[in-house]
């Protein structure tokens, strides 16, 4: 089974978890279009769309992140940077030498890697925060 958004990873934030559940989303197309020998293809579908769309994500998560005065925000940002880094990378590599199995195992890795990393414990620690707070 894919691998799914859960409710545990909620931020408390509606966007934010709406944006999560998205990425999740596009995952998941990913893992399975891989499953029926498609994933070649849908390689470039979802490295474009990572790329546009962590940017308005990151900034949105940023900025509340700022609104809230979260302590944590400087190292956030910093992954966020790193992430958005190694996308355009693994684009790089697509433009240059095309769609790969190699590109395909790498690109999995590290949304997945960022999905179960950044998502579920980062992004969830800023939740955490936030309820604190409240
Ligand atoms: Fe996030
Ligand atoms: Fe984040």
């Amino acid at each position: 089974m894919a691998l799914q958004w859960k409710a545990e990873y909620s931020v408390g934030v509606e966007i934010i978890d709406a944006q999560h559940q998205e990425l999740f989303r596009r995952f998941g197309a990913l893992t399975e279009a891989c499953k029926q020998a498609r994933g070649k293809e849908q390689l470039a579908e979802l490295l474009d769309f990572l790329s546009d769309y962590i940017v308005f994500h990151f900034n949105d998560e940023e900025s509340q992140m700022l609104r809230y005065g979260y302590p944590g925000f400087a190292g956030h940002r910093e992954e966020h940077r790193s992430f958005m880094g190694r996308i355009e990378a693994l684009r790089k590599q697509l433009a240059e030498g095309g769609s790969s199995f190699p590109l395909l195992v790498e690109t999995n890795e590290a949304v997945l890697r960022w999905l179960i990393m950044h998502i579920r414990k980062v992004d969830t620690a800023f939740g955490e925060y936030l309820q604190g707070r409240s």
